[in-house]
């Protein structure tokens, strides 16, 4: 048998499923009997290689790497816990030299056959330039809550990042009934709207707002928002849930951190100004009383669903699967029930170009099912830009 060192590393913003798949590739690589190393905050662990404060001794993962004291020693928690036990890095700076030249020398002490990368649609590409300049072989495995990925139906941590926003839509619908108040919530995706809608479609929301639909807020959208409420409201029921994607812009379409706290100031202009034209469904007996929610970082650390474990499992396998066959240069993917794997540089090409244009790789279809989905249930979604 070839015993093989391959390599494993974390990058860009972590997500729940992380541990999950360290683990399946660690327990499919020992059953071949290969070594596997866990690099430590992504690239930034080949630049500490080098620099002598590991060991790659140090870093060879075992079964017992991880285990807990006492008597819960040998528990298999790994699948369980949220995080990167390897760490992540979401900002790094290959593009410059000194640490480009660094991070290919750490590589090339630890002599792997080939690497495992669990990236997102943020830092595949930047892992990617790197491996063509020191002719590494690499296997990309998918993981972001954002759900962006291009060829894959699912990345490791949106199932769980799906099921967070919807219970706290849940729980935030108590309140709002109580207090007869229009709950508005902030979701995470960066520029996909893949985790606002199908949460918003999930926990109940009346208006969804996603930046493949509506880009930016413009009046026309901010009014139909006041009337999506007003006929809520008409119907007997004193309370709704608004979910607003991270990714839309504002009305001089620039990004805010807070588009939430935004969409909230000019719903309550706007139902000011429709008050004072004396439009009858903005009267008493209650005013629109808004709240707004930032789920923020809650969205990336909770323990993975059983569906991103199950993913994250299957995904590990099949990268080893592929090293055991010498298929590099391939991101493992989930197309229409079944795990895959397809080329890499096609990929790469289209998160670079995406980059550049500043948009999404892999966006919600606007005429796809989900959306049809939200429209048939009377979900207000905003006025279409064209
Ligand atoms: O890409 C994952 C993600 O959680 C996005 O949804 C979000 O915009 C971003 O990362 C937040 O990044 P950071 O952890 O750097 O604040």
């Amino acid at each position: 048998m070839n015993k093989k060192r391959i390599g494993i590393l974390t990058s860009g913003g972590d997500c729940p499923g992380l541990n999950a798949v360290i683990r399946s590739v660690v327990k499919a690589s020992h059953l071949k009997g290969w070594t596997v190393y866990g690099i430590p905050y992504g690239t930034d662990g080949f630049v500490d290689i080098a620099k002598g404060k590991y060991q790659p001794q140090d870093l060879i993962l075992t079964g017992h790497s991880y285990d807990l004291p006492g008597m819960l020693k040998g528990l298999d928690v790994l699948q369980f816990l949220s995080g990167s036990i390897l760490g992540s890095l979401s900002k790094g700076h290959p593009e410059q030299t000194q640490i480009k030249e660094a991070i290919l020398k750490g590589y090339q002490i630890l002599a792997l056959e080939a690497l495992i990368v669990v990236g997102g649609d943020g830092s595949l590409d930047i892992i990617y330039d790197l491996a063509q300049q020191g002719d590494w072989n690499i296997i990309a495995i998918p993981k972001t809550i954002d759900n962006d990925v291009p060829f894959t139906d699912y990345s490791v941590g949106f199932t769980t990042a799906v099921e967070i926003v919807t219970q706290g839509l849940y729980d935030l619908t108590f309140t709002a009934a109580s207090h007869e108040r229009v709950m508005l919530v902030q979701v995470m995706g960066r520029d996909a709207g893949h985790l606002a809608l199908r949460s918003g479609i999930a926990g109940g929301a009346d208006i969804i707002l996603i930046p493949e639909l509506i880009p930016y807020l413009t009046p026309e959208t901010i009014n139909g928002c006041c009337s999506q409420l007003a006929k809520i409201r008409k119907s007997g029921r004193q309370f709704a849930l608004v979910v607003i994607s991270e990714g839309v812009k504002n009305q001089e379409q620039q990004k805010e951190k807070y588009i939430g706290d935004y969409l909230s100031q000019c719903i309550s202009q706007q139902v000011d100004v429709l008050r004072s034209n004396g439009e009858k469904a903005f009267y008493d007996p209650i005013d629109v009383d808004l709240r707004v929610t930032v789920l923020g970082h809650l969205q990336r650390s909770h323990t993975p669903v059983a569906w991103d474990r199950l993913l994250a499992t299957v995904f590990g396998i099949k990268a080893v699967e592929l090293i055991a066959e010498k298929q590099y240069d391939r991101l493992v993917i989930w197309r229409e029930g079944q795990v895959h794997s397809t080329p890499l540089s096609p990929i790469i090409e289209t998160l670079k170009q995406c980059h550049l244009e500043q948009r999404c790789a892999y966006p919600v279809k606007p005429h796809g099912f989900m959306v049809q989905t939200a429209q048939a249930l009377g979900i207000y979604l905003g006025e279409t830009i064209v």
